[in-house]
């Protein structure tokens, strides 16, 4: 979810909070403290599952997986609060507690056209990938009684193609972000049925 305000900025965190990532509980306590809707909550930690999955599958340590996972699980975490204000607020709030400057930077690229901030790290590509892909899946599975069983990469393509169905979700992102992760679109929806957190 994303507003047109670009950041103007292009430098995240410290170079010296290299290496500080606050706890599972504690990114959790923050979110239910900044958001009371629960779905956005729940889109939050669908993403951060999926970057910590990808982080796991790539075989990187458990520090790093925890900083792919947190990047996901509050890159939104402002927009119940402070959408006009939306990646700025929780940037600012990450810088205040001295965390890396990898995981703020992550979360400041995760809309380009929006915020203005390319993605550049495999990490920041990734989570522009996921975010707009796993809310597109998950809509899609909440429209089949199966759900996530026997669900196909040509029936999440067939629902890209059909304009009207989650009219919300920039196609158009989709694909850019596909291109910048150089990861073939199939591959990334396939990721995403297979790990997804199921409601
Ligand atoms: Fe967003
Ligand atoms: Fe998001």
């Amino acid at each position: 979810m994303n507003l047109t305000h670009p950041l103007n900025r292009s430098e995240f965190g410290r170079i010296e909070d290299i290496g500080n990532v606050m706890s599972l509980s504690q990114a959790m306590d923050l979110l239910n403290s900044w958001v009371k809707n629960e779905k956005l909550i729940f889109h939050m930690q669908q993403v951060g599952h999926l970057m910590k999955a990808f982080a796991a599958e790539k075989g990187y340590d458990e520090f790093t997986q925890r900083l792919w996972h947190l990047s996901g699980l509050l890159h939104d975490a402002d927009w119940d609060q402070w959408p006009d204000d939306h990646c700025r607020k929780i940037i600012e709030e990450l810088e205040s507690r001295n965390q890396d400057p990898r995981m703020i930077k992550a979360i400041a690229s995760h809309g380009p056209r929006y915020f203005g901030v390319d993605p550049e790290t495999e990490m920041d590509k990734m989570l522009y990938a996921f975010d707009e892909l796993s809310g597109f899946v998950h809509a899609y599975s909440l429209m089949r009684p199966e759900r996530y069983e026997g669900m196909e990469i040509k029936g999440v393509k067939k629902r890209l193609k059909d304009k009207g169905f989650a009219a919300q979700v920039s196609r158009e992102d989709i694909a850019d972000a596909s291109q910048r992760a150089g990861v073939q679109l199939e591959d990334l929806i396939q990721f995403v049925i297979d790990n997804q957190l199921r409601a």
